[in-house]
């Protein structure tokens, strides 16, 4: 039995026979571009221009990310999306103890502006746009790509790009927060308010369901959760003084596209009215930019298979296929390799040639929210909403998303979720072709990608010479002005800008606000 959605609702006539005298469904759902969004962002969408095909990619040294974006670009890619390995993350240098075995491994290295200039070398950072997947030091890595633009003669003003920013739903699946929710959300609106002034084209944060989705998170609770953590921002930014329009314009979402095809569609809409409605009609947005809910979107990395992993290029196409059948602006598909190991070059390229033939072979992109006014897809979107807005109000009622988190009220949702899904595939109810059905009695061999373990110490010499060349007084006099700075209420980012262009590394800068805002340690490890 074929199962009906992830959510299990039932499928029914929504604009069907019955409907009272004159009733007229465009009306009902709004044209696209124009509020509530129901049927896109913008009024041409992929008609007026295709959604930007942004491969997440980075691992080792600089110089080798630096390679595979160039080869990214050189294949059609049209916006960049860093990965930074885990001691970065976490705000730890290379050379850190913490960082043992770490260094490369699931993302680029990056301790300094030397790092970042090698990481950008050749990529005129003025004609692209960059996501940087970076949360807990967002603030470092944004202010790093500032100046290695500036050096390159760029006006920041014309940057364009995303930093994840999104340390709320760290707490709750993914892990890489390193302060405490109050200095986190600090961060956040300094950021908000530091490109406000400075940076005005960049999107301030990417809130983020995919992680929670991966967590196991059904599709309601991945965009309730969502929205729920994008209260929690929106409201920090009133809290620090800012208005509705002046930071919500550059807000925007990252989402999971699961092989349940109807019922992505139905939630990708379902998310934009949710969010449009409660930005006018709650927060008091007047600007059209502040109720566009723009989303990136990644194909579900949890839903590939090690087992004969070339039957994952067709999930990911039908996965891809419902992003953009659901109007993202921005996609990554995975490659069929990653649920074994980094993706090849070869991989990565049909990863990228996937959306391309959706591009430029179907006629998805001929016209807008092609789904609009379907029986299926529009009551799949109704049932989602109101399943959304009932889980919003369930955080609510626990005191908001930040209340809820220390609660655990999300992560324990999500791990029933989770634990659901195992035991219905565990039972066969949830097929997963090559695992519980059609295997194959020998698995393929199949040869993955392997990071040069050598990089550690490569990037620990890099280090050291960079300490020995630096002008430590001066490094030292910038950090003491950050401590200053986050012990007090001024926007950190500009003593830590000072910082980094002295060549003070992403740990230094890190450890200087831990000995500020201490570290966050989750309450059921006290
Ligand atoms: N009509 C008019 N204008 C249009 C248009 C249309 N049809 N289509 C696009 N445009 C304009 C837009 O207005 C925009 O102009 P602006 O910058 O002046 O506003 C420009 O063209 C670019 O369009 P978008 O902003 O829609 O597309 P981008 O790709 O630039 O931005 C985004 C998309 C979602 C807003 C942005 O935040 C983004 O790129 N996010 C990416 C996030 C990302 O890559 N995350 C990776 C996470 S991986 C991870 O977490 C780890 C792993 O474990 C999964």
């Amino acid at each position: 039995m074929a199962r009906a959605s992830e959510s299990g609702f039932a499928i029914e006539p929504v604009y069907g026979p019955g409907q009272p005298e004159g009733f007229d469904p465009a009306r009902a759902l709004g044209e696209p571009g124009a509020y509530p969004y129901t049927r896109g962002v913008y009024p041409t969408m992929y008609t007026g221009r295709p959604w930007t095909m942004r491969q997440y990619a980075g691992f080792g040294t600089a110089a080798e990310s630096n390679a595979r974006y160039r080869q990214l670009i050189a294949h059609g890619g049209s916006g960049l999306s860093v990965a930074f390995d885990l001691p970065t993350q976490m705000g730890h240098d290379s050379d850190a103890p913490l960082a043992h075995g770490e260094v490369g491994k699931v993302g680029v290295a990056i301790d300094s502006i030397d790092d970042m200039r090698l990481l950008f070398d050749g990529i005129p950072l003025e004609s692209v746009s960059t996501s940087m997947t970076i949360n807990a030091p967002a603030a470092l890595l944004l202010l790093l790509y500032q100046l290695v633009a500036e050096e390159q003669g760029a006006d920041p003003a014309r940057l364009t790009g995303t930093v994840q920013n999104d340390v709320l739903k760290e707490y709750i699946a993914r892990g890489t927060y390193i302060f405490p929710p109050g200095p986190s959300l600090r961060l956040t609106a300094d950021i908000f308010r530091y490109c406000r002034a400075e940076l005005p084209r960049w999107n301030t944060i990417s809130i983020s369901g995919y992680h929670m989705a991966e967590a196991g998170a059904t599709p309601a609770q991945e965009v309730a959760f969502t929205l729920a953590n994008g209260l929690a921002y929106v409201r920090a930014a009133l809290d620090a003084g800012m208005a509705v329009d002046e930071f919500a314009p550059r807000l925007s979402f990252f989402f999971v596209a699961r092989t349940t095809l109807l019922e992505e569609v139905a939630k990708f809409r379902a998310a934009r009215r949710i969010w449009a409605r409660t930005m006018r009609e709650r927060f008091g947005a007047r600007d059209p930019k502040s109720m566009t809910l723009r989303f990136h979107t990644q194909t579900a990395g949890v839903q590939l298979t090690a087992q004969q992993p070339e039957v994952n290029l067709v999930r990911v196409t039908v996965q891809a296929l419902a992003a953009v059948l659901g109007g993202t602006q921005s996609l990554h598909t995975n490659a069929f390799d990653e649920a074994i190991a980094l993706p090849t070059e070869k991989s990565a390229r049909l990863a990228l040639r996937t959306q391309q033939v959706l591009a430029h072979e179907t006629d998805v992109t001929a016209t807008v929210d092609p789904f609009a006014g379907s029986y299926a897809v529009e009551s799949l979107t109704d049932k989602m909403e109101r399943a959304v807005l009932a889980l919003m109000d369930k955080v609510e009622e626990a005191g908001g998303a930040v209340a809820a988190i220390e609660r655990g009220l999300q992560k324990r949702m999500i791990e029933e979720s989770a634990y659901r899904i195992a035991q219905e595939t565990d039972s066969g109810e949830r097929v997963v072709v090559g695992v519980n059905r059609f295997q194959l009695d020998e698995e393929e061999p199949y040869e993955p990608l392997r990071v040069d373990p050598a990089i550690e110490a490569a990037q620990a010499e890099r280090l050291a010479r960079l300490r020995a060349e630096r002008d430590g007084a001066e490094v030292d006099a910038a950090l003491d002005e950050l401590r200053r700075a986050a012990a007090g209420s001024d926007n950190v980012l500009y003593p830590m800008k000072r910082a980094l262009a002295a060549r003070a590394t992403v740990g230094e800068v890190c450890d200087a606000l831990r000995e500020v805002w201490g570290r966050y340690v989750p309450a059921e490890t006290l």
